[in-house]
Parts: structure tokens; C-alpha cells; sequence
């Protein structure tokens, strides 16, 4: 009976990386080997092995400068669930960045919270991960309702990322998310050198856009911007460079700039949301933090 076996703790080596994927391909998520890389290579990755040596269970740990420390990529295999295995692996991370003096951060799926609330964690904003099918498997978006801000907007259309100086998408960025993560987003602009983009001159930028390659989806994000018509902009940029599925995760408070997602053929796939164990779930601002970079990635 399953619920003897004992199970093994050990980090995830750099070889049990299809393994891995497996997991996340198990749940439906769209993470590649490159994304499991940012965690073993900028933070940490726990596992939990069955009897037999297979990979039963993940849950990795990203130390931001803030002093938060996110936690992602809980997966448990669906021979193991219902076993306190995401429990124990959310125990060890808790107690790995408490030692390091940080928040226990993350933000959460519906079954993840049903886990993560009896640890303590209170829930912050609610998020929502949009979708949009490739081009040639959705019906065709009316012209008109292509691009459509809700007032004329006064910026100039977005311009390739490359064109503005990256310190000052660093500074955007911290001022939106709450510190300077630029080990995260250097690798993030190395993957989304097709459709990243900014609006603003100079070190005055108003917007920026920055994404990844996915397993199953392009995803756009973070998103950060002035305001949301900003964001339509810098979002109608990538959507005409990218052929894929796309999905965005938008903070729900974005009313405005949910309802133009929605007349670009985007639908609503599931619900986030934000938590933290033992510090404000509301941190950062929210006003001009339009999308995450991803759940995983805060
Ligand atoms: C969510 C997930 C990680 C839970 O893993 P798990 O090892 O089964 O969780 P635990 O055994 O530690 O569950 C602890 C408690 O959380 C709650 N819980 C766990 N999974 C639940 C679910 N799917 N629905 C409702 N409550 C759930 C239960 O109260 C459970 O206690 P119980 O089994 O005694 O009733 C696993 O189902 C999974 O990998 N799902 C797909 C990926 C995912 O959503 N991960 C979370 C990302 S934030």
C-alpha cells in the first residue's frame, strides 16, 4: 500500500530534468528544461523520490533581493498525491528560507492553496491566466476589434526591447515588483528577443514586455506599464511576431485591460492566487504590474 512508502529528499539533479518535465507535462503546465534551470541555477530545487528511484514530487525556492523567496514547481505525480508529500516538500522550503531571513512567497493554483493555507499562508491578488489559441486554430478576430484601447493613446506604438537601454527596464521592472531581479530577467530577454518590446524614450520608459518560450505556450510576461492602454499597446507588438499559443497571467484588478485581452480571442483558463506566509500578500504595485512573469517566477 502507497501510503507505507517512504520517500527519499534529495535536490533535483541536473539529470532528472526530463523527469521533471514529465511532471509538469503530467499537470498541464507549460514549463521547459530552461525554466527548471533558472531554479536549480538561481535558487533551489527539493525532490522527493519513491522506493524505486522515480521523481514522486518537486518544489523549488527563488531567493529575490527583497527579501522574498518564492516558492513554485510544487508537483507531486498522480500515482502520490493525497500523502502530505507537497506538504513535507512545502516544509522544507519554508524552513530553507526562513534560515535565510526571507518571506515564504508564491502564487498558488485552487488545489495548491487547499494545501498552503493550512501551513499559514493568507492570500494576496487574484490572479487569472489568460489563453489564445495559434492564429490558424481559432476564428478569425474582427478587424475592429484588433486594436482597440479604450482612449486614444497619446504613446508612441512599441519598439523592440532592443532599443531601450536596459537599465532602465530594471529600474521599471523594481519600481513595479519591489527589487532589482535582473539575473531572472536577463535570461527571460534572451527568450523573448522576438516580441519583447517597450514604449517610452530613454531612460523614460512607460512599458515594457518580456516573455518565454513554453512546452506548450509562448508566455507573455511581466508586463509592466503606466497604465493599461500602455499594456495593449506593448501586448498588440508581440501578438503580431508570435505564431504559438499564447498565455498571459494579468492581475485581475485590470478591468479594462482584461476586456481587450478578451477581444483578441484570449479566454479565461484558471484562476491564481497570490500568498504569503507571514508578510503583506499585497506587496509591489499593482497598478503598473499589468501581468506576472509567471506564477513560478512572481
Ligand atoms: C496540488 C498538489 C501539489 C497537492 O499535492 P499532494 O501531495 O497531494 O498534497 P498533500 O497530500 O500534501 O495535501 C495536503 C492537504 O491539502 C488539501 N489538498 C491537496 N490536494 C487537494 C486537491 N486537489 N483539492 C482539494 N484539496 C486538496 C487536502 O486538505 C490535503 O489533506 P488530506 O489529503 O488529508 O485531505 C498536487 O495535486 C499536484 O501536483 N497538482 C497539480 C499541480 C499543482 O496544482 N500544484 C500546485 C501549484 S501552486
Amino acid at each position: 500500500m502507497g501510503s507505507t512508502e517512504s520517500f527519499g529528499e534529495s535536490a533535483l539533479a541536473a539529470s532528472e530534468l526530463d523527469a521533471a518535465c514529465a511532471l509538469v507535462a503530467e499537470a498541464g503546465w507549460n514549463q521547459t528544461a530552461a525554466d527548471w534551470r533558472i531554479f536549480l541555477d538561481l535558487g533551489a530545487v527539493f525532490a522527493l523520490h519513491s522506493s524505486d528511484g522515480r521523481l514522486a514530487a518537486t518544489a523549488a525556492t527563488l531567493p529575490y533581493p527583497s527579501g522574498l523567496g518564492w516558492i513554485s514547481m510544487v508537483l507531486v505525480g498522480g500515482t502520490w498525491r493525497r500523502r502530505g508529500l507537497a506538504t513535507r516538500l512545502l516544509e522544507r522550503c519554508i524552513e530553507q528560507l526562513h534560515a535565510q531571513g526571507m518571506v515564504p512567497v508564491l502564487d498558488a493554483t485552487p488545489a495548491g492553496r487547499a494545501v498552503y493555507r493550512p501551513l499559514g499562508f493568507r492570500d494576496g491578488w487574484p490572479i487569472q491566466r489568460w489563453r489564445r489559441a495559434a492564429p490558424d486554430s481559432r476564428a478569425a478576430v474582427p478587424a475592429a476589434t484588433r486594436f482597440a484601447p479604450t482612449t486614444a493613446p497619446r504613446a508612441a506604438p512599441a519598439a523592440p526591447l532592443r532599443a531601450a537601454p536596459w537599465p532602465a527596464v530594471l529600474a521599471l521592472d523594481a519600481a513595479a515588483f519591489g527589487c532589482n531581479r535582473a539575473p531572472l530577467l536577463d535570461r527571460l530577454r534572451q527568450r523573448s528577443g522576438a516580441f519583447a518590446c517597450s514604449i517610452g524614450q530613454g531612460e523614460r520608459l512607460r512599458g515594457f514586455l518580456l516573455g518565454r518560450d513554453g512546452r506548450a505556450a509562448t508566455q507573455f510576461g511581466p508586463i509592466v506599464a503606466d497604465d493599461e492602454d500602455t499594456a495593449c499597446l506593448l501586448v498588440a507588438h508581440a501578438l503580431a511576431r508570435v505564431a504559438t499559443p499564447i498565455v498571459v497571467d494579468a492581475l485581475e484588478r485590470h478591468e479594462r485591460f482584461a476586456a481587450w485581452l478578451a477581444a483578441q480571442g484570449f479566454e479565461r483558463e484558471r484562476p491564481y492566487t497570490r500568498m504569503a506566509l507571514g508578510g503583506d500578500p499585497l506587496f509591489g504595485d499593482a497598478a503598473r504590474t499589468l501581468a506576472i512573469a509567471g506564477p513560478e517566477l512572481g
